[in-house]
């Protein structure tokens, strides 16, 4: 297993690149399937997801032809005729669900196992089930899988309104209606910037998708789509995972600079609230410059739908807050328990204390490197983030979950002058995990 060990304290400086959008290339690949023939899916980053997806994709009967080093993904799709995404595959990435509007709208019928619960509470997808039943398909629940079927092999259509609102379930719903024989309206659909990135794609292949970037979006459904050759869109959570970084371990008054991005993708409540900690950033047409101030100001910040502050970035600001020079505090209202790193963060001498969905942070923290454990893709990275700014070592364990969701960090974080590296760590160990309850 791999961990990474940061020496921290040294500044970051120089230049770091934003990858293809992770959130962006799941409902891209699984798009690529309402179509017979090759698409072709370009800027595709070559993460731990996308590869456990692609072999979802396989297992349907399209073929798969990735070339990480091009970032350039090719989706054979015309032998699709297995409908089907087991639980082996589905507990490992929940977006292996989008399966079932996938399958839906290119077999008419699907069974896609449920996802199980995460590393933060449950993640139910009880509004996925209701919209697809609302567009007329029939639902059953087989053993621990949903079995999914278009009466007449193709849904009719229908009206769902979602509360609350949810990205997973409007692309998975609009995977499901741009081949239904009628018309659909999804409303209180999501606005994230990865579900309008998607629809432009679906409308490139024949799709008539009226309001992306709306809460309303109306879908009339067409006979067939095409294969489509596409360009996908920055990580806009890499690129705010990126100015954070910057904010709090950059060199004040030097510019650190942040290449291949789209500033446009990061919402106003996150723009707002990093200019409010003095932060001076310049958003270029696809770059950012970000100058560290010589203190941070304490921001506090709820999470919030698009355009709204993003709950993937609240982990990383927790971070933040714990150098800037007063208390404040985060609140997450769209996961009320996203807080599995503080515990890890108080063993770097953090003082963060979690009340409900929310936590305080004292501010002036010294943090102190330590052994950490990772628990999820976003909480890993704000451990890293940690490492970067204390004093001595850190050792970041487990970073299988990071790298689900981060190309190379630790390779773009060395060039930008962290002291930072990879190494292989036995977990059974008995001196890896002194201080930590491991999992039962
Ligand atoms: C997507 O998850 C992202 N994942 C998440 O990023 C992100 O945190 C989330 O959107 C919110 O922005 C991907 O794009 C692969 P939701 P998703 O459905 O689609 C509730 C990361 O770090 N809900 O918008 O699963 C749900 O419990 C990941 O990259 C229901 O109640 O999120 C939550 O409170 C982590 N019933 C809220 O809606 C449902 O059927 C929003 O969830 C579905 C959702």
């Amino acid at each position: 297993m791999d961990k990474l060990v940061i020496q921290g304290r040294h500044p970051l400086r120089g230049t770091l690149p934003v990858s293809g959008s992770k959130n962006t290339a799941l409902p891209l690949m699984a798009g690529a399937l309402l179509a017979e023939g090759k698409s072709t899916l370009d800027n595709i980053p070559n993460l731990r997801d996308v590869t456990t997806f692609s072999h979802v994709l396989r297992i349907a009967g399209a073929s798969v032809n990735f070339n990480s080093a091009e970032h350039r993904m090719e989706i054979d799709a015309s032998g699709v005729d297995y409908p089907e995404a087991s639980y082996d595959l589905v507990k490992k990435m929940r977006a292996s669900f989008y399966m079932l509007g996938a399958l839906i709208g290119r077999c008419g019928r699907a069974r896609v196992s449920l996802p199980g619960g995460c590393a933060w509470g449950p993640r139910p997808v009880d509004l996925h089930l209701k919209g697809m039943e609302a567009l007329g398909a029939k639902i059953e629940l087989d053993q621990g899988y949903v079995v999914a079927t278009a009466p007449g092999g193709r849904l009719d259509g229908g009206v769902f309104e979602m509360q609350p609102s949810s990205v997973g379930t409007t692309i998975n719903l609009m995977l499901a209606a741009v081949t239904a024989r009628g018309s659909s309206r999804l409303e209180n659909a999501a606005r994230e910037p990865d579900v309008v990135v998607f629809g432009r794609m679906l409308q490139q292949m024949g799709a008539r998708i009226e309001g992306l970037g709306s809460d309303t979006l109306e879908i009339e459904g067409v006979d067939t789509l095409n294969p489509v050759e596409f360009y996908n869109a920055p990580d806009r959570i890499e690129l705010g995972t990126f100015m954070i970084a910057a904010a709090m371990a950059g060199e004040p008054g030097e510019p650190v600079h942040i290449s291949n991005a789209d500033p446009d993708s990061l919402g106003d409540a996150f723009i707002d609230a990093l200019a409010k900690t003095g932060t001076q950033f310049t958003l270029g047409a696809d770059y950012v410059d970000v100058i560290a101030p010589e203190e941070l100001q304490p921001v506090s910040i709820v999470t919030g739908v698009y355009p709204g502050f993003p709950t993937d970035l609240q982990a990383q600001w927790t971070v933040l807050l714990t150098q800037a020079n007063g208390n404040a505090r985060v609140v997450d209202t769209i996961y009320y328990d996203r807080f599995k790193h503080i515990p890890e963060l108080r063993r770097m001498a953090a003082n963060a204390i979690v009340i409900g969905n929310e936590v305080v942070v004292e501010g002036q923290n010294r943090l102190q490197g330590a052994t950490v454990m990772s628990t999820d893709l976003r909480a890993s990275v704000s451990l890293v983030l940690a490492g970067m700014v204390a004093e001595g070592e850190t050792h970041v364990l487990r970073v299988y979950h990071l790298d689900r969701g981060y190309e190379n960090l630790d390779g773009k974080l060395a060039a930008a002058g962290i002291q930072i590296r990879r190494e292989e760590y036995d977990e059974f160990a008995d001196s890896v995990l002194e201080g930590h309850m491991t999992e039962a």
